[in-house]
């Protein structure tokens, strides 16, 4: 038997423009998926990405996998990313990350439809990466810490009709649309640099321009704002909705010394404090 685990995934910034080949940057979460070969069970999510991936990859052998999940499907994590590039992973253990990447990432779009991918290399690579769409730049950001804080709204996000209500904006509205891209994929790059300097506050400030940005999208949402709001009250740098929006979590930057005061009002607020540590290690065997 063979176990192989993968890392769940946080947008940090850029979220919604890199689906139009803008860059983003996004961190693989301590939280993983693990997948086992050779045992028969039931697999307690969506099936279709472990099928695929045995059509891909299982040269017509019948693999039987037991998936078990440190996080749930719920969070956007990113756990159909996690399992596809995990269950390849146990199928063929030597694989180069670029091989896994590209492999995982045409099962990830033929299932879904639509995706950038930055999921798919933050499960293959993890760490803390600068993606530009479909895996034309992944690149590994050499960080020591980064101070984030996850809040969980309660409410699942569907990421496909969300894509699908920004492409109808940008239909309307190109320029407009277009411009907010630009904008964000101008504080991504800046957002690059000052992590690399560790100049949080100033991440926290970006993370802020960055959600407005969103809010113009429309894919923000009231129980987002409160969240949002309440941990910036609370003293973070910044804050802002994580991945499609409408759901799903947020996250904000702070000192260590305000995580259990910001966590207690995202709670307060009506959110789920997440206990989860960025800048993880990507997709790995276990035994
Ligand atoms: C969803 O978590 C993030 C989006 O940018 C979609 C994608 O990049 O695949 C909205």
């Amino acid at each position: 038997m063979i176990k192989v685990s993968a890392p769940g995934k946080l947008m940090l910034l850029g979220e919604h423009a890199v689906v139009y080949g803008y860059p983003c940057i996004v961190t693989a979460v301590s939280q993983r998926l693990e997948v086992s070969v050779s045992k028969i069970d039931d697999i307690p999510m969506d099936r279709r990405f472990v099928d695929a991936a045995i059509r891909a990859w299982g040269d017509g052998k019948d693999y039987a996998f037991s998936i078990k999940s440190a996080f749930s499907g719920k969070y956007g994590f990113g756990s159909s990313a996690a399992v596809t590039v995990a269950a390849l992973k146990a199928m063929r253990p030597i694989v180069e990350n670029w091989v896994l990447f590209d492999a995982a990432y045409k099962i990830v779009l033929d299932v879904q439809g639509v995706g950038s991918g930055f999921d798919v290399a933050a499960a293959t690579y993890g760490g803390t990466l600068y993606f530009v769409a479909a895996g034309k730049i992944i690149e590994p950001l050499e960080i020591k810490e980064l101070p984030l804080i996850v809040g969980y709204t309660g409410m699942k996000a569907d990421t496909t009709t969300l894509i699908k209500q920004v492409a109808e904006k940008k239909e309307k509205n190109p320029e407009k649309v277009e411009r907010i891209f630009q904008a964000i994929a101008k504080l991504v790059e800046e957002a690059k640099t000052r992590i690399l300097e560790a100049d949080w506050e100033r991440v926290g400030k970006l993370m802020d321009f960055n959600q407005e940005y969103l809010r113009d999208l429309g894919v923000s949402s009231e129980k987002l704002e409160t969240l949002i709001s309440a941990a910036k009250k609370a003293g973070a740098w910044g804050a802002k909705l994580s991945g499609a929006g409408g759901g799903d979590c947020m996250i904000a930057l702070a000192t260590s010394d305000k995580r259990e005061v910001i966590g207690k009002a995202i709670e307060r607020a009506g959110g789920q404090a997440i206990d989860v540590r960025p800048n993880a290690e990507g997709v790995r065997i276990e035994l």
